[in-house]
């Protein structure tokens, strides 16, 4: 029989600490669509499980990473989010780096014979594009495609690249990242929590498979129906679904052990005025079944964290994705903790 992880593993904070070192550090983020990077001077900034990056398109066209650190003093360098910045200047002392990351000028530093800006650039950080979809890695132990697993074999009939971004949502909610992701890659909880999507999908024909870094959900659709019928869910914390026209995607980032941020990036194929309202209701509706879950999660976190619940059964038809996460996560943890012991 399958089993659900022990409640400890959402909500000890010591474990979270690992998990950012085991997991997070080490793997690749989706930052959202490269066309926010397309031109000299963009950039997007993310703070990812705690670890703040930025991509950077630079004036002679490269694209690079860094972390979103001044080596001055520890300033951010970057809002979060997508921007352009005309030149790269440290707001806390007015430090100025060039798009390569070197150090270029330190105002008012004074002399210091043993100092030599070239001693003090940016960190870099890896950066990667697959599909029109941009991520990012502090220290990654795989190459993107290594860890992309299925997803390319998925998606591969689809125009992804083709999609252009309309709209991004980010949502917080109060529970640990595991308790909101167990629940995306399972449609278990389709007809309980969604009664109005799950009125437009064959509920009967809900498939789930697990496999190499993915989890693929499926269900027959419904005529009228918004929703695509494949969501898809990749390790450790991003997902992509498609819908007639289009496809969102998401960043599942924890931002304490019990407090999780996810953003949504919502992409279309036609993005004319006559379609407008249609894509309105599509953003809607998948922004209203987000919400949906953020209750059941709360709550859920808040039994876990009491004490009262002890590990139960895992549906063998329905919750083999959450199984197979929960399997990756504590694997992650137990190679950490032998790797630190060799
Ligand atoms: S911290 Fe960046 S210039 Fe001082
Ligand atoms: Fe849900």
């Amino acid at each position: 029989m399958l089993r659900n992880l022990d409640a400890s593993y959402y909500v000890d904070p010591a474990l979270h600490e690992r998990e950012r070192a085991a997991i997070f550090r080490t793997h690749w983020h989706l930052l959202g669509p490269a066309s926010q990077v397309a031109e000299p001077g963009q950039y997007v900034a993310a703070e990812l499980a705690g670890e703040k990056l930025f991509a950077l398109r630079g004036r002679d066209g490269a694209l690079r990473a860094f972390r979103n650190v001044c080596p001055h003093r520890g300033a951010r360098l970057l809002e979060e989010g997508a921007g352009r910045c005309d030149t790269l200047r440290c707001p806390y002392h007015m430090w100025l780096f060039d798009e390569t990351g070197r150090l270029r000028r330190t105002p008012w530093f004074g002399e210091d014979a043993s100092f030599d800006t070239a001693d003090w650039p940016l960190t870099p950080a890896s950066v990667a594009v697959w599909r029109g979809l941009l991520f990012v890695s502090a220290a990654p132990e795989l190459s993107l495609a290594e860890q992309l697993g299925d997803l390319p074999e998925e998606v591969a009939d689809y125009p992804l690249e083709t999609f252009v971004p309309v709209a991004s949502h980010r949502f917080e909610m109060r529970c640990n990242w595991k308790t909101y992701t167990d629940n995306f890659v399972e449609g278990y909880h389709v007809p309980g929590i969604h009664p109005a999507f799950a009125a437009v999908i064959d509920f009967a024909g809900f498939e789930t498979v697990a496999q190499n870094n993915m989890v693929r959900m499926t269900a027959p659709q419904k005529g009228g129906s918004i929703y695509g019928g494949k969501w898809l869910w990749m390790w450790p914390n991003w997902t992509l679904s498609v819908f007639p026209g289009g496809m969102n995607i998401s960043r599942i980032n924890p931002l304490a052990v019990d407090l999780t941020e996810q953003i949504y990036h919502f992409l279309f194929a036609d993005i004319s005025p006559e379609t407008e309202a249609e894509r309105t209701r599509t953003i809607e509706t998948n922004c209203a079944i987000v919400r949906e879950d953020f209750g059941i999660c709360e709550h859920t976190q808040r039994n876990l964290a009491s004490g009262a619940y002890r590990p139960g059964p895992l549906s063998p038809k329905h919750e083999q994705g959450v199984a197979w996460f929960q399997a990756r996560v504590a694997a992650a943890l137990a190679q950490k903790v032998a790797r630190a012991a060799e």
